[in-house]
């Protein structure tokens, strides 16, 4: 897979995937990750951005033509709808879609995934309407720019890939996977200070252990995040 990361802090992603499980799935050559510059698409002497907003108010907008530009050169794609169906090109902002475990999986089927950063007030409507595949936000809070989210993106479509993750069946067994959060875990010692691990993953008894994990997940669930089970 090929991920190529539009933004105006290149900088910020230095050494961002050069930890764990995206620093092994990079060496094995599962991924590249680039980060671009989107100043390198202006054309003006400036090099400029952004621009006030039409309607007047607070705050600057990212411009549509060095995105468009960006994104057609890195796609070849002049439009959202001429994008082949193994790529993506995904805005990250505020007002998307909420970015989900089952989004990360189908992210993780493409072969190209173009990740374009907003900033300031916002970004030229036509890049969502007209550029994008796909518009999502990883979470119900305002950051100053997509770049934390295109991490948390990143992270989570990168450890789907195929072969990234060291055992095949860790991704299928963890929170989110069966509509549940993961099941508590404990290691040693057995005791801590009073603190003491469930008896049943002391015996050895496999059969009562995976029960014993449903129910702990389900109860998890219920007490964590009640709105999983309705759904
Ligand atoms: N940019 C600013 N806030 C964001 C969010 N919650 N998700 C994705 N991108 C963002």
């Amino acid at each position: 897979m090929q991920i190529d990361i539009l933004t105006i802090f290149p900088d910020y992603f230095r050494e961002a995937f050069d930890y764990g499980i995206i620093r092994r799935a990079r060496a094995a050559s599962l991924v590249e990750i680039k980060a671009h510059d989107l100043r390198s698409w202006t054309s003006d002497k400036h090099k400029m951005v952004d621009d006030r907003p039409f309607g007047g108010g607070d705050g600057m907008v990212l411009k549509p033509e060095p995105i468009f530009a960006a994104v057609e050169s890195l796609t070849g794609a002049k439009r959202g709808a001429d994008v082949p169906s193994n790529k993506r090109v995904v805005l990250l902002s505020p007002q998307g879609k909420q970015f989900t475990q089952s989004t990360a999986a189908e992210f993780a089927q493409s072969e190209q995934l173009v990740l374009v950063c907003g900033r300031y007030e916002g970004v030229d409507e036509r890049v969502a309407e007209a550029l994008v595949t796909d518009e999502v936000s990883i979470g119900d809070y305002v950051l100053s720019g997509g770049e934390p989210a295109a991490l948390v993106v990143i992270d989570a479509v990168v450890r789907l890939i195929p072969g990234a993750l060291g055992s095949e069946t860790s991704a299928t067994t963890e929170s989110f996977s069966e509509g549940l959060l993961d099941y508590p875990h404990y290691t040693r010692p057995p005791d801590f200070e009073g603190l003491k691990v469930p008896e049943v993953l002391l015996t050895g008894h496999h059969a009562e252990i995976a029960k014993w994990r449903s129910k702990a997940a389900e109860e998890k669930t219920k007490k964590n995040r009640p709105d999983l089970l309705k759904e």
